[in-house]
């Protein structure tokens, strides 16, 4: 069975010739110009395993007067691009579709300057997450955004997907915390928006068209972040919920019970948890004495140890006596705390070691949001696991469809039913993770006709030839007309 569908190659981009490699090596020298087979394997494929392209090539720049080089002379060439992080995006969005030059920023990673009284921290767009994590521990300061791909995923390709995380329920998107990006266009153009202000009301703020563009309208080269300070009190709690509906009164309750210190509320539901307990090394059920229909995680940080534990112990308690939580415990320690993180960050994981997977990102109403599992558990029946979790407090479902391989009798139950339940609803049918490859040409289903030709145009005005991460984001009904 097909695993993703894969449109035709534009004819109107040219392919690489000997003279295009020679001129590469000049700007780049010698390692900056990959053609490893094995290491152009790994940039060809996804996480999943499941969008392959067959590029040739991968370029390093080192600078960001390389990627404008790079890019002015693809532009004059009509060459294809695309810009890779990380690698851990999850919508096809940045591996190459057919011969597509990768441009991998991986050895754009300094960090550029870092304010300790304002918490704006300045660095390149291939900084791995975790490692900006690490150098803001030490500096009294976190990320104002986390995620299971940490250990690999970059600022840049952070940027790019406008990714969401676990903390996004109290620090915000990040079209909220980026003050300032420095981009390359499509024709070589440096845009200087790396401003570090809090405040800056003059004309439009372009910086916002390239948080979450994924790469179709030019690349991230630089950011500026504005980060939260570290606080001394961090709770973690694994709780237990015996149906949807008290998982989303728990929520309001948190909301407010814990008001300001509650800083994640995720949930999963038994699916997920099996799925995690059967396939990850060295999980254990941290409320092993009966099994539950949903779990929640809740995260709390202060600056008070007694006040959180308090307010934390104190919601906990009413929750129980009103019969919203059946079970729950507060980790102990450190290691606690990791191995329930471990639990919640790992389903990816394990939904990869499980065999096939569909997976759909949606924002929904709270209220709705469980229903769509049932009704897809009811379509599909023995044929495929039903698994859903995520991010409950920013009303975003994780619905993953789990199968042992990958069959299109199972897709045609999921699609276009999941897209047009959640159109219906007026929700997203990409909350967090872009639309990629994978969903390009459903954009429709969550956005108006008109608000698709203008972000047409904006793609044309900005990279007229369409080199920029083609078949990805647009339609290609729209972002193909009239290239060339
Ligand atoms: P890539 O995967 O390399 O690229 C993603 C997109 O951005 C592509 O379209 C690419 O062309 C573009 N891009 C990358 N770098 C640049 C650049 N410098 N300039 C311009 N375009 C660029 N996502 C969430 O939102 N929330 C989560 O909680 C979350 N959890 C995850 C957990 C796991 C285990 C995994 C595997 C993925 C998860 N993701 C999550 C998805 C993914 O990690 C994010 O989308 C992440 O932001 C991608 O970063 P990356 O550096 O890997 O980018
Ligand atoms: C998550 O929240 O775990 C990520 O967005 C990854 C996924 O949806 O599988
Ligand atoms: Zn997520």
């Amino acid at each position: 069975a097909s695993v993703a569908t894969v449109p035709s190659r534009n004819p109107s981009f040219a392919m690489i010739s000997c003279d295009d490699i020679s001129y590469f090596k000049k700007i780049l020298g010698e390692k900056g110009v990959v053609q490893e087979e094995l290491k152009l394997d790994d940039a060809n494929t996804d996480w999943m395993r499941k969008y392959k392209g067959s590029s040739k090539l991968m370029l390093q720049p080192r600078s960001t007067h390389e990627v404008s080089e790079i890019l002015n002379y693809c532009n004059s060439r009509c060459l294809a691009v695309v810009p890779q992080g990380g690698n851990t995006g999850l919508v096809g969005g940045s591996v190459p579709v057919h011969d597509e030059v990768i441009i991998s920023v991986s050895s754009m990673n300094n960090i550029i300057s870092f304010d300790k009284v304002s918490g704006i921290l300045v660095c390149e767009a291939g900084c791995i997450l975790e490692n900006l994590i690490t150098f803001l521990d030490n500096e009294g300061y976190i990320m104002p955004l986390d995620l299971g791909a940490k250990g690999s995923c970059q600022i840049g390709g952070n940027v790019s997907t406008n990714a969401g995380g676990l903390r996004l329920i109290r620090y915000g998107s990040l079209h909220g915390s980026v003050l300032g990006l420095e981009v390359v266009l499509a024709n070589g153009t440096v845009l200087d928006m790396l401003g570090t202000l809090r405040k800056d009301n003059t004309g439009y703020d372009l910086k916002h068209l390239f948080i979450g563009s994924e790469g179709s309208l030019g690349i991230v080269t630089k950011v500026s972040i504005l980060t939260p300070p570290k606080l001394s009190s961090v709770n973690l709690a694994f709780l237990a919920c015996e149906d949807y509906v008290s998982c989303q009164k728990l929520l309001s309750e948190a909301k407010r019970k814990l008001g300001e210190i509650l800083s994640a509320f995720e949930f999963l539901d038994v699916s997920a948890m099996d799925l995690v307990l059967k396939h990850l090394d060295g999980i254990r059920d941290p409320l092993p004495s009966s099994k539950h229909n949903f779990y929640i995680v809740i995260e709390t940080t202060g600056s008070m140890e007694s006040h959180d534990k308090e307010k934390l112990e104190a919601f906990l308690l009413s929750s129980m006596e009103s019969g919203l939580l059946t079970d729950g415990v507060i980790a102990q320690d450190i290691n606690q705390a990791s191995s329930f993180w471990r639990i919640r960050e790992g389903i990816p994981e394990a939904l990869m070691k499980a065999g096939a997977v569909y997976k759909y990102d949606l924002s929904l109403p709270p209220e709705k949001m469980y229903d769509v599992v049932d009704e897809m558990r009811e379509r599909l029946g023995t044929a495929a696991n039903v698994v859903a979790y995520g991010h409950l407090g920013d009303g975003n479902l994780h619905l993953n469809i789990s199968a042992r391989e990958y069959d299109d009798s199972i897709l045609s139950q999921i699609e276009p039913f999941v897209y047009e339940w959640t159109s219906k609803q007026r929700g997203s049918i990409s909350a967090e993770h872009g639309l990629g490859l994978m969903k390009a040409n459903k954009i429709h289903y969550s956005k108006s006709a008109e608000t698709v030709q203008l972000m047409g145009a904006m793609k044309k005005l900005l990279d007229p030839n369409g080199i920029l991460n083609p078949y990805k984001v647009l339609p290609t009904s729209i972002s193909q007309s009239g290239v060339n």
